[in-house]
């Protein structure tokens, strides 16, 4: 029964079909319009009961797999954020120890941190039997971060306002894509800061996402999705890191039915036809070199779920 002393939840990461970017707010936001899909790549995290000790008001951390290195252990974690916030909310709180096992790419515009968030989430709603609602833990995702309440809910959705604004999309089909790393990462800040900078003085349009888009997902037309990839942000990106556009070229060149950058990148990922074109194109791209890593990933998938433990 020790096993039931944990409870472990698994949750995936994201592609941004489109994403468009308004101005730059107050805030220090910007208003987005975008279309969010989860992908077959997961984090998982442990929540387990830390017991009194010289940790009794505090999350602890342990991070494995790849990129393991460069996730803060301390309340820079996203993971350790969301537990405290739940904790101090609900009203529930006990020491825990959050251990992460890294299946999402590092700072690679994947929302990775945000899964682990999102998992952080049920795992110590569970742990704790703070029952929160599915709306509650949508409202404290959001304070987390924009990405956040995505990855609690998983599937195909629409993103508006800061992306915490959530409406399922109707979707059919299954999404066979790669997702091709660059072995290095960029800062989600900077690259809005120099997607602000390439379009200063330009008068921009009230962010949308295009209705072309919604009827090819709609139809499951991946052929149409994969045309219709786009991502504002894709210029910065690039502006970042040149070798992207390279990446973006050799999946055109081996029949991707779409390319972009994920998010604020810069993971680059592409549509195939089937799983046999995406193994293909996996192949293409690892033998050019245009990037440090490729997998494999199908979408949609659902958001954070306890896959062990919680029930007692
Ligand atoms: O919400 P989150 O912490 O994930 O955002 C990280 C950063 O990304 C923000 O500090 C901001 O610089 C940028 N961002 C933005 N507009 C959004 C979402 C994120 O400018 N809608």
């Amino acid at each position: 029964m020790s096993r039931a002393a944990g409870v472990t939840v698994r949750a995936p990461a994201k592609v941004n079909l489109v994403l468009e970017v308004g101005p730059p707010l107050p805030t220090g936001y910007h208003d987005l319009a975008t279309v969010f899909h989860a992908v077959s790549l997961y984090d998982e995290v442990t929540a387990t009961p830390a017991g009194p000790g010289p940790h009794a008001t505090e999350v602890t951390v342990s991070v494995e797999g790849p990129g393991a290195g460069d996730v803060p252990l301390d309340e820079r974690n996203l993971a350790v954020r969301a537990a405290l916030l739940i904790g101090d909310r609900s009203g529930a709180f006990e020491p825990a120890h959050l251990h992460i096992r890294k299946g999402i790419p590092v700072a690679g515009g994947m929302a990775g941190g945000s899964a682990d968030a999102a998992a952080a989430l049920v795992a110590c709603d569970a742990l704790w039997k703070a029952g929160l609602s599915r709306a509650e833990l949508l409202e404290l995702a959001a304070e987390l971060g924009s990405d956040v309440p995505f990855a609690l809910l998983g599937g195909t959705a629409v993103g508006t306002g800061r992306g915490t604004e959530l409406t399922p999309a109707l979707a059919r089909g299954d999404y066979d894509w790669v997702v091709a790393l660059a072995g290095v990462g960029l800062s989600t800040p900077a690259v809005f800061r120099e997607l602000d900078r390439l379009r200063a003085g330009r008068v921009l349009p009230e962010p949308r996402v295009a209705s072309a888009l919604m009827q090819a997902l709609r139809r499951g037309d991946a052929e149409s999705v994969g045309a219709l990839l786009a991502n504002d942000l894709q210029p910065a990106a690039v502006s970042l890191l040149p070798d992207l556009e390279r990446t973006l070229e050799v999946g055109s060149e081996y029949g991707a039915l779409g390319g972009v950058v994920s998010g604020s990148g810069p993971t680059v990922v592409f549509l195939a036809r089937d799983a046999e074109h995406a193994l293909d194109l996996s192949v293409a791209l690892t033998a050019s070199g245009a990037a440090a890593e490729v997998q494999r990933a199908h979408g949609p998938v659902p958001g954070a779920r306890i896959v062990d433990g919680g029930r007692s």
